[in-house]
């Protein structure tokens, strides 16, 4: 059965380019980004990892770690980091996780569905994982999932914003609005009273619908 929003993220034990590790473990109290790609030494692939490593403080300084993973195995992972360095600019200081038994994989639902007719099953091409993205929480529960195509790229800024609300919305009872960026206006959530807005808003907000009220961003801390 596929995962869902709220699941627990499977645990597992691999090998990575930074030794063995077992993931909750790995994840310890913060949040965690595990994200696949299909092929090692492949264009897209090379541009992914490389801005994932330029970003990475960007992750850190949220409380996040990442770590990659594909069917590769780690040696060829650890060659293919030079090509990333010397093309992209930036080593690669995160684990990619190597999953030539396709374990992983499949615990996480990353492999492409087999194409129908093909007497011989899986191809080359279906036993490599598509670009997925998973969020888990401090509570080790999937926040977010991404699937995108082999041949697009992700825009890892997208994930780092929605990083940003997640993390907001876990500390506060507001939600973020479309497009919204850190330190913009936020809503409050329709669960919350006005009775109860005041005591938390003693500043006030805009009401637009009764259920539609925007808020400056409470801060992260408090
Ligand atoms: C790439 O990273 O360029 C790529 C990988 C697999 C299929 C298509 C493109």
């Amino acid at each position: 059965m596929s995962l869902r929003l709220n699941n627990t993220a499977p645990d597992f034990t691999a090998e990575t380019t930074k030794g063995t590790i077992r993931f909750h473990e790995w994840i310890g109290e913060g949040w965690a980004m595990l994200f696949s790609h299909p092929k090692d030494f492949t264009p897209v692939c090379t541009t992914e990892l490389g801005y994932m490593a330029r970003i990475e403080p960007e992750f850190a300084k949220r409380n996040c770690k990442i770590i990659g993973l594909s069917v590769d195995p780690v040696e060829s992972h650890l060659k293919w980091e030079k090509d990333i360095k010397e093309t992209q600019g930036t080593a690669v200081s995160y684990p990619m996780i190597g999953d030539p038994t396709l374990t992983i994989a499949k615990l996480y639902d990353m492999l492409p569905a087999e194409e129908p007719g093909t007497s011989e099953g899986r191809t080359a091409a279906t036993n490599q994982t598509v670009r997925s993205v998973f969020m888990i929480g401090p509570d080790k529960k999937i926040k977010l999932q991404l699937t995108y195509p082999m041949t697009t790229g992700r825009n890892f800024n997208e994930i780092l914003r929605v990083l940003d609300s997640m993390q907001l919305t876990a500390a506060h009872k507001v939600a973020t609005p479309v497009n919204w960026n850190e330190g913009e206006d936020v809503i409050i959530v329709p669960a919350v009273s006005d009775a109860e807005a005041k005591e938390k808003y003693p500043q006030g907000w805009k009401t637009i619908k009764p259920y539609l009220r925007i808020v400056s961003q409470p801060s992260k801390l408090n």
